[in-house]
């Protein structure tokens, strides 16, 4: 409540809307995998089950005692109190490829149009042109002109948008975005 235009949610996702979004994590591989926004960490519980000690995952979380909270939790995972905007230089500070993988838990429809952009250019920068991006939006927010400048946004930047059925076990219902292709 005390920061609604950077949490964006009242509630971690659930544990269904979690598989979903990381569904493009590969099964094989040392993939680079890296998680905008993890907040407490549904998504990273996820992202680590599925890659089972394999590859590298990157957390970004601007908030500091949250990020800390998760590295408490998750000591296998890289987390970073950081800017997602930043993520470039997150990844070549490591001297990591473009990510595999970047799924996204950053509540975008809260955001003004150049912080969306700021934040989708460092995105695409930041992922190999083979990868995939996946994040999430309310279902009830759609009509909203931020949540529809967004949907603009990732059209304009992916040559392939595939938005999944809405889950309604989420609290509010949700449903994921997977993007391919970035344009280049
Ligand atoms: C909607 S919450 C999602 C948390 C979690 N992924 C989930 O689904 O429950 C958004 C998270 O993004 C973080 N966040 C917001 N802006 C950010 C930014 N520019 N860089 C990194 N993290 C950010 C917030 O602090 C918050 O933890």
């Amino acid at each position: 409540m005390r920061a609604p235009t950077v949490i964006g949610a009242v509630a971690p996702s659930s544990r269904r809307l979690a598989e979903i979004v990381t569904a493009p994590v590969p099964e094989t591989g040392d993939p680079v995998i890296v998680e905008l926004g993890p907040g407490t960490g549904p998504f990273t519980a996820e992202i680590q089950r599925r890659l089972g000690g394999r590859g590298h995952h990157l957390a970004v979380e601007i908030n500091v005692p949250m990020a800390e909270r998760l590295a408490r939790a998750f000591p296998e995972v890289d987390v970073v109190s950081a800017d997602a905007a930043t993520l470039p230089e997150l990844l070549s500070d490591r001297g990591l490829a473009q990510a595999d993988v970047v799924v996204s838990g950053l509540p975008w429809a809260a955001f003004p149009g150049d912080l969306q952009r700021r934040l989708m250019n460092a995105v695409t920068q930041s992922m190999l042109p083979s990868g995939a991006f996946t994040t999430f939006a309310y279902a009830h927010a759609m009509p909203l002109t931020t949540a529809r400048r967004f949907r603009r946004l990732l059209a304009a930047t992916f040559e392939e948008i595939v938005p999944g059925r809405t889950v309604w076990r989420n609290l509010p219902p949700a449903f994921v975005y997977n993007a391919r292709r970035p344009r280049p």
